[in-house]
């Protein structure tokens, strides 16, 4: 791999890697950088602001990301398989493309953009299933300097229109239709809903998948085979600045509407490389798979740009774990020889629910490490994991990070590092995270808890929300002024090792997906039955936390009634944001318990939801005492 020098092979080069990285990180950044292709070098390697939120890294510097993802490996690597893709369905076509013909379609999609007057700046956003288009309109963007916004293609309507307008994006990358296991779902149909109320929307391009007829709207909407037909096969490469967007990922906050996390060249690409080919310890002929969805951060920068950067062979599956059966994962390992496979927590729990043998009946020989991410894994899905899938043989890489890190930044590397399930481990090199009080000072020495934070910047952060600097600032540095702050919960070992807890805002993490509870909450309140609403998290087997709404309905709903309203609550949450966040329990109230001052107790509900009624703690406070009682009674 190009840049061996970086390459951690042992726990002592970890330990030594660390301690230069905080010693000295400038030196230790531009050793890591130093073999990726730039135009022009940097001229400052970090510029730190973890008050105001300003953080650079790499300034000065020139490049374009898709030539570290594809141009520097046509030497040496030109005819390895790059992107390796298996359908929905297992007895259709698998597509496999080496790094030269991904190249080249790179190059074609990118002049397709051209000629439709996309330039570089201009917001695209994509809306697409799982297919190998997806993957090449992110780079293509990326190639001539466009920044992407991928909405994860399980979005309503609203979901697409309100981040569309929140980036003023000027074209929609989409398809006809999607396969999801047994459904089909007509994603252009969704497009178009959403791009009523989209006037920055100049150009809508079609990639053909399912050949399902669809609308297509004249002057705005053309299809992306017959553009393909007449663009040409090469396409250079814009020179970017290093600290020029190139994506915006909308991420649920614990206030208000989502907010676009934006990410910029030169550090995000140093910081995708760096610790994929660390985390993962990938050897030149592996073949590596990452579950999960382009549309979320994982997607991005552990199925596609970390990969490619590394020149490794990367395998996007378009369906989902259960279909044709539960023991598809399995199959797909076996059929491809993958030897890194990293999933969610949620999946292995949904798996672990279905008979042992389908996972038994295949060899998963070729399986050497194991990865998990997006939200804490228990202790038995962990062991089932490690003894069912990796045979007991292999490492787990359980890897705490967020949309707005960029990568990996809690985690054991490889084998190489102490594994203990259900802790992320330790901080990767640049990484100096520390433990708050709630009132911000740093809690000192081992087996402590408390809010975790990082004290210094690392080049794959995040460098503002789209369009309002100030909500960045607030939320990730306003708190504790000087450190970035994560918003999870987080637990130091007698060994030093991290075990993250949870979220400590009013977010919480479905299925791995994270959604505020504000968020859903202004979803159902735009139902005609809804007066008000408060949402809560609780425990839930398979998806980590399962969603309860408690409800207040303008007038009394008869007991007859309950399924009809409980259905449209439903109805509208899936309108306004999508399958993803349908509430699990919905109870409906005639109040919520609030402080005299009107603010809902949520800690009160939290517990009601959890079924932890016994210790609900002072509630003498409450405006309405009687109204727990009630709730209580009507749990869910
Ligand atoms: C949670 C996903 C425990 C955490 C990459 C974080 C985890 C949020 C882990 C970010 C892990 C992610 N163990 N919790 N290994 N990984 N989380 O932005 O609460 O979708 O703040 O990024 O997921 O979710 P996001």
């Amino acid at each position: 791999m190009p840049t061996q020098h970086s390459r951690i092979r042992t726990f002592e080069e970890y330990t030594d890697a660390y301690k230069r990285s905080v010693e000295n990180p400038e030196q230790f950044w531009a050793d890591v950088a130093e073999p990726f292709t730039w135009r022009r070098k940097w001229d400052t390697v970090v510029k730190a602001d973890l008050v105001g939120g300003h953080n650079e890294w790499f300034s000065g510097a020139k490049l374009n990301i898709t030539e570290n993802c594809l141009d520097r490996h046509l030497a040496t690597r030109g005819n390895k398989l790059a992107l390796i893709w298996e359908p929905n369905d297992p007895k259709t076509r698998q597509i496999r493309y080496t790094y030269r013909e991904l190249h080249q379609e790179v190059c074609r999609f990118a002049n397709v953009l051209h000629n439709n007057g996309v330039e570089k700046g201009d917001r695209v956003c994509i809306y697409m299933p799982m297919i190998p288009q997806l993957a090449i309109a992110v780079l293509a963007c990326a190639r001539i300097g466009a920044v992407h916004s991928v909405v994860f293609a399980g979005f309503s309507a609203t979901a697409i229109a309100d981040r569309v307008n929140d980036a003023q994006a000027t074209t929609v990358l989409t398809s006809d239709g999607l396969n999801r296991g047994a459904r089909q779902i007509p994603v252009k149909r969704v497009v178009d809903e959403a791009l009523e109320t989209c006037p920055s929307v100049r150009r809508v391009i079609v990639v053909e998948h399912l050949g399902w007829p669809v609308h297509m709207e004249e002057g705005r909407d053309v299809w992306y085979h017959e553009e393909a037909l007449e663009a040409e096969k090469s396409c250079p490469a814009e020179e970017m600045d290093a600290e020029d967007m190139l994506f915006i990922l909308y991420t649920s906050g614990s206030t208000g509407k989502p907010k676009g996390v934006v990410h910029t060249q030169a550090g995000y690409m140093v910081w995708a490389d760096y610790t994929f080919r660390n985390v993962f310890q990938v050897q030149e002929n592996d073949i590596y798979w990452c579950t999960a969805d382009i549309g979320w951060v994982t997607g991005h920068s552990y199925l596609l740009y970390g990969p490619l950067l590394s020149g490794a062979s990367t395998l996007m599956f378009e369906g989902v774990p259960t279909y044709p059966s539960a023991g598809r994962f399995w199959e797909v390992i076996d059929k491809h020889g993958v030897n890194i496979f990293y999933t969610a927590p949620t999946a292995i729990r949904s798996l672990m629910a279905t008979p042992l043998d389908n996972v038994l009946s295949y060899s998963l020989d070729s399986l050497r490490i194991l990865g998990t991410v997006g939200e804490p894994i228990n202790v038995e899905a962990w062991d089932w994991y490690h003894t069912h899938v990796g045979k007991e043989r292999c490492p787990i890489v359980d890897t705490w990070w967020q949309t707005e890190t960029g990568g990996i930044m809690i985690s054991a590397l490889g084998s190489i590092s102490p594994l203990k399930p259900a802790h992320a481990g330790q901080p990767l090199p640049g990484v100096q995270p520390v433990l708050l009080t709630q009132e911000g000072k740093e809690i000192e020495g081992n087996e402590e808890e408390g809010y975790l934070a990082i004290k210094y910047p690392w080049p794959g952060m995040i460098r503002t929300t789209y369009g309002d600097h100030e909500r960045c600032r607030q939320t990730y540095f306003g708190a504790y002024p000087g450190y970035y702050f994560t918003g999870d919960g987080a637990r130091r070992d007698k060994d030093g090792l991290y075990r993250i807890i949870g979220r400590v805002d009013d977010v919480i993490n479905v299925s791995g997906h994270r959604f505020g509870t504000a968020e859903i909450e202004n979803a159902i309140n735009e139902n005609a039955y809804v007066v008000e609403s408060a949402v809560v998290g609780y425990p839930h087997d398979v998806k980590g936390q399962g969603i309860y709404a408690f409800v207040i309905c303008g007038e009394p709903v008869k007991p007859n009634q309950l399924s009809h309203v409980e259905a449209s609550i439903i109805e509208t949450v899936v309108a306004e944001i999508g399958k993803i966040a349908k509430p699990d329990k919905i109870q409906i109230v005639s109040g919520l318990p609030k402080t005299r001052s009107g603010k809902i107790m949520r800690r009160i509900l939290r517990k009601v939801a959890e079924g932890e009624i016994s210790n609900l703690g002072d509630t003498t406070t409450l405006l309405d005492p009687g109204i727990v009682e009630e709730i209580i009674a009507g749990k869910k």
